[in-house]
């Protein structure tokens, strides 16, 4: 299977960049993973009288060098002025749901991935065939990647546990190894499993609950709640809603691909 895998990563990313990175673009997302390489291969093949007029924006270490060694422009976040937006963002998931929810963060990186896929104007999915779920908790049982301040991480943890979460844990290392995985911003990792996660089409066929009694969420209701929980910086789920005031995009791609 891993051989399917690579190919329909690779399949995706191509198709993807094909479609929606178009020559007249300026500033692009990259976003973070081993999908993404795939996105950064595709562009690297292109005309470089075209990409050479483009500036790539990381979402972490890991898509900084791979910016670098494809020899493409990179620039930073905050270096974009805050009236432009980036043209697309192109990034991977962990698991996509039929309303093309995600969960993001299996890599540890996730808040700085969410700053570039809302300051873009068009956010692309790029996965492989195994990420498609109904709901999202289906296939991705490890939990939502939740990045928490180390100082917060206890306290956290017993409120995920409160609200319905089966067996929070904070993401350690190497198995065997001492100490928890640190991100790109120095906060830790929490992964918190819950039940799948309802979507609007669930009610209106009535399906009762998403409100977190006995502990079945929606992914709109669950996002709500888990970002208002102190001591949480960025929450793994990108959903429909558009969480910041500065945001441009919605933090839900446009068009996932497989
Ligand atoms: C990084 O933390 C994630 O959000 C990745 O985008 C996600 O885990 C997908 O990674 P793969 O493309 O390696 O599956």
């Amino acid at each position: 299977e891993a051989a399917l895998v690579e190919s329909s990563k690779k399949a995706a990313a191509y198709q993807a960049v094909k479609d929606y990175l178009k020559p007249e673009y300026r500033h692009v997302g990259i976003g973070s993973g081993s999908t993404v390489v795939y996105v950064v291969e595709a562009i690297a093949e292109l005309d470089r009288d075209i990409t050479s007029k483009m500036a790539f924006y990381p979402t972490g270490e890991q898509s900084r060098q791979l910016i670098l060694n494809a020899g493409l422009r990179l620039s930073y976040i905050e270096d974009l002025p805050i009236d432009r937006a980036l043209d697309v963002a192109f990034d991977g998931a962990d698991e996509v749901d039929d309303d093309l929810n995600l969960i993001k963060g299996g890599g540890a990186c996730l808040m700085q991935e969410k700053i570039v896929a809302t300051s873009a104007t068009k956010f692309v999915c790029v996965a492989d065939f195994r990420k498609i779920s109904p709901r999202l908790g289906t296939n991705w049982k490890k939990g939502i990647p939740i990045e928490v301040l180390p100082m917060a991480a206890e306290r956290v943890l017993l409120e995920l546990k409160e609200i319905g979460s089966q067996e929070p844990r904070i993401r350690s290392g190497l198995p065997g190894k001492a100490g928890p995985i640190v991100t790109d911003n120095g906060m830790l990792i929490i992964d918190a499993p819950f039940p799948p996660l309802l979507l609007p089409k669930d009610k209106e066929s009535g399906v009762k609950g998403g409100n977190g009694e006995d502990g079945v969420w929606s992914v709109d209701a669950l996002a709500q709640r888990l970002i208002n929980i102190v001591g949480i910086a960025e929450i793994g789920l990108f959903h429909g809603h558009n969480g910041l005031q500065i945001a441009r995009g919605a933090q839900k791609p446009v068009a996932a691909y497989f």
